[in-house]
């Protein structure tokens, strides 16, 4: 099986990790060399700490780091059974990319997005054989998140559900199905979840630190909101919280404006170096 993951940020790098774990032949491809070896450097840190940590063997490593193609063209995801889609998270750029791999691909090719908050419907308007189009999300990081969401859009028919859905069995993940709603399941709870824990910092006037031991040692959260925010970026949150907002109009929704002046003045997490917190480069 060869399995093509188009965008190497965050999250594309980590399913690509995922998939050359599972020995699976990936092409993973970039607008630049450039960031494509960052994305391969990256995931090869984290192979190597698993050896470190004697989790793994070193020559597994190299075996997983030999499957990985780094490309910066889209022709080479031809021969892909499966491309899974991992760019910037808007509309326009998402349509256009896949109306080319529909173009590319083999027509048996299923081709998936990991958009969070995007309907995987309106991506799949853009070409026309959209039974192939399927949602596939992760969660961040990928390596580490045990879920991954297999979501049907409109038109999408057994044959290519089912295809995401083994493939997220094979690379390690619990896979749950569900319909495209806005946000499907988890960022249907998630992202208002952590737009009122921004607001309790205000009414509440908490610190972020107390407001993370709260929710860490007072319910069980992995870590804080606050943590978690830097985690996955106040860009990528406030955006799916538009997007939510946009389609649901749930107040609860709207990102706070907190967030947003944290946004303005650059304060992303630890992409940036600083958010609610700072971070060491
Ligand atoms: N990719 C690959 N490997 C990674 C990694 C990454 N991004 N980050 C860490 N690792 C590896 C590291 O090698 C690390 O070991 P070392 O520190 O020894 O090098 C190893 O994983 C373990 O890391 P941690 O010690 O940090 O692991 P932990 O036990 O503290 O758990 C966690 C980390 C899994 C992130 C945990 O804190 C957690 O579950 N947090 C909640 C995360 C969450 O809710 N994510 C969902 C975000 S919402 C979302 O993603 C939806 C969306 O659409 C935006």
């Amino acid at each position: 099986m060869n399995v093509g993951v188009v965008g190497l940020g965050a999250m594309g790098a980590g399913i690509a990790q995922l998939s050359i774990e599972a020995c699976v032949d990936t092409v993973g491809r970039e607008v630049s060399r450039e960031l494509g070896e960052r994305a391969q450097t990256r995931i090869a840190h984290f192979l190597t700490r698993k050896v470190e940590k004697g989790q793994i063997e070193a020559g597994a490593r190299d075996e997983a780091l030999g499957r990985l193609t780094l490309t910066t063209e889209l022709s080479d995801l031809a021969d892909c059974d499966l491309v899974i889609e991992a760019i910037v998270e808007d509309l326009g750029p998402k349509q256009e990319l896949f109306a080319e791999l529909e173009r590319i691909c083999r027509p048996d090719t299923v081709l998936a997005t990991n958009t969070s908050a995007l309907s995987v419907t309106e991506i799949a308007s853009a070409v026309s054989t959209p039974e192939r189009v399927v949602g596939m999300h992760f969660f961040n990081p990928a390596p580490l998140m045990r879920l991954v969401e297999i979501v049907r859009a409109e038109l999408t028919p057994d044959a290519a559900f089912d295809a995401a859905y083994a493939l997220g069995e094979k690379l390690g993940k619990h896979p749950i199905r569900c319909h495209d709603t806005p946000g499907f399941v988890v960022n249907r709870v998630l992202i208002p979840l952590l737009n009122d824990c921004v607001r309790v910092l205000d009414e509440s006037r908490v610190t972020p630190e107390d407001l993370d031991a709260g929710m860490k040692f007072g319910a069980g959260w992995p870590m804080g909101p606050c943590e978690l925010l830097d985690l996955v970026g106040l860009d990528v949150h406030v955006h799916a919280s538009e997007a939510l907002y946009e389609k649901t109009r749930e107040p609860r929704m709207a990102a706070p404006p907190r967030l947003v002046a944290m946004l303005n003045a650059g304060l992303l997490g630890r992409k940036s170096g600083r958010g609610f917190y700072t971070y060491e480069s």
